[in-house]
């Protein structure tokens, strides 16, 4: 089967493709070569992290050797914590010491941790070199590779400090899916779920017939997923490159309440699509009470959800604690708690929402009867 192919068109900026298909990891070095940016870089650094090289790096430096380039590779620790000042700092002087310079390029291979990481060290070492993204989880490949998000972490939260920097290229290989574990899995069919609420009735309805195969990982089905997903997410960021338009705020649907569960349940306790699908689940309730969002709206998002094993989470936390930790998250400006809450399928809204009325519903959800039956 033929790779699919996305082009994603920013004002502003250099068209670049994001590319869908089986085994084209092994055709990435050839494929580099053919992006002017690219085709004469005189070395390129792949960084990975401690899952993925042993799996999948092997294969991405023989495709680039073989197309001629010059590699070189650094590894480091899967996870959250290499998002960090203190791992970037280190792959700086590590690039230096490689003599990387303004004409090489980065190539980051992993998921979500390493594509921004390495975006973030690649679009600032020299003041910016090349990057390219190759995704290897189902998230990195339906959402964070696509967009020119990069960022660490500070103690003080997550992604405070980063930068906006396009890659030129997304190799989406979903062969390296094949390794990925079930939890992994549904993290991505949560942002999946996500991207067809908040995009059209095409897409959410699709999605949910074909919420079986993507469960089962069928390979058409997911290709034709992440396809949905990035021309989706391309299209917003089209219109709000740098977030300050206020149309890339509905990416973050589910969020809101997600972020407070997993800062109160503490991190990795669930996971981050677990708590983004409850999100969901709260968003589209309170939605009722403040847009008038339709009873069926809510009920087949929740028929989505169980479907994609995203179930209703079997935990909850005082309401009062619940606002605390929202008006804590850095994404809430002075006063309401801000959520993307649908009007319907493909109509969202920000809205500030009142702490009274916040309160109120957040006391509906941790009574909620349905949870610890
Ligand atoms: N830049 C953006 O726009 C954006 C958007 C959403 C999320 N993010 C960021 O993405 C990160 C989460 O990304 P993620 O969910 O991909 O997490 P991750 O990168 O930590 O990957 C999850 C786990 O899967 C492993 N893994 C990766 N690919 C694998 C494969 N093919 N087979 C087996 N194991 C594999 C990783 O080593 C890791 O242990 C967060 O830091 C989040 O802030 C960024």
């Amino acid at each position: 089967m033929p790779a699919t192919r996305v082009v994603v068109n920013i004002p502003g900026e250099v068209p670049y493709d994001i590319r869908i298909g089986g085994a084209i990891l092994d055709g990435l070095g050839e494929h580099l070569r053919t992006i002017s940016a690219l085709a004469a870089a005189p070395q390129l650094l792949i960084i990975s992290d401690s899952n993925v090289a042993p799996l999948y790096l092997a294969r991405a430096k023989a495709s680039c050797a073989q197309a001629g380039y010059r590699v070189s590779d650094i590894v480091v620790e899967a996870g959250e914590e290499s998002k960090s000042v203190t791992v970037a700092g280190e792959l700086w002087e590590a690039m230096a010491a490689l003599g990387l310079t303004r004409d090489c390029a980065v190539v980051a291979l992993g998921g979500g941790v390493v594509g921004d990481l390495s975006g973030f060290v690649g679009s600032t070492y020299m003041r910016g070199l090349a990057l390219v993204q190759v995704p290897t989880t189902l998230l990195s490949m339906v959402d964070s590779s696509v967009g020119g998000k990069t960022g660490v972490n500070l103690e003080a939260g997550k992604n405070l400090v980063g930068t906006f920097a396009q890659p030129r290229y997304v190799c989406a290989s979903t062969d390296t899916l094949a390794t990925l574990s079930d939890r992994e899995w549904a993290c991505g069919c949560a942002e999946i779920a996500k991207s067809a609420a908040i995009d059209s009735d095409q897409f959410f309805f699709w999605l949910l017939e074909h919420s079986d195969q993507l469960r089962s990982r069928d390979t058409a089905t997911v290709t034709e997923a992440i396809a949905r997903c990035v021309t989706f997410k391309a299209n917003v960021v089209a219109q709000d490159k740098t977030e300050s338009a206020g149309v890339r705020e509905c990416l973050n649907y589910g969020h809101t309440l997600g972020h407070a569960i997993e800062t109160l349940a503490g991190y990795g306790t669930f996971s981050h699509g677990a708590a983004v699908a409850e999100g969901m689940r709260f968003a589209a309730r309170l939605g009722q009470r403040l847009l008038g969002t339709s009873a069926e709206l809510v009920s087949t998002q929740d028929e989505l959800l169980d479907a994609l094993d995203l179930p209703v989470l079997p935990w909850r936390a005082p309401a009062a604690e619940m606002l605390a930790a929202m008006k804590r998250d850095k994404k809430a400006r002075a006063g309401a708690v801000r959520f993307v809450l649908p009007r319907d399928v493909g109509q969202w809204e920000a809205v500030a929402v009142d702490d009274g009325v916040l309160l109120e519903a957040l006391e509906a959800w941790a009574s909620d009867p349905s949870v610890g039956r």
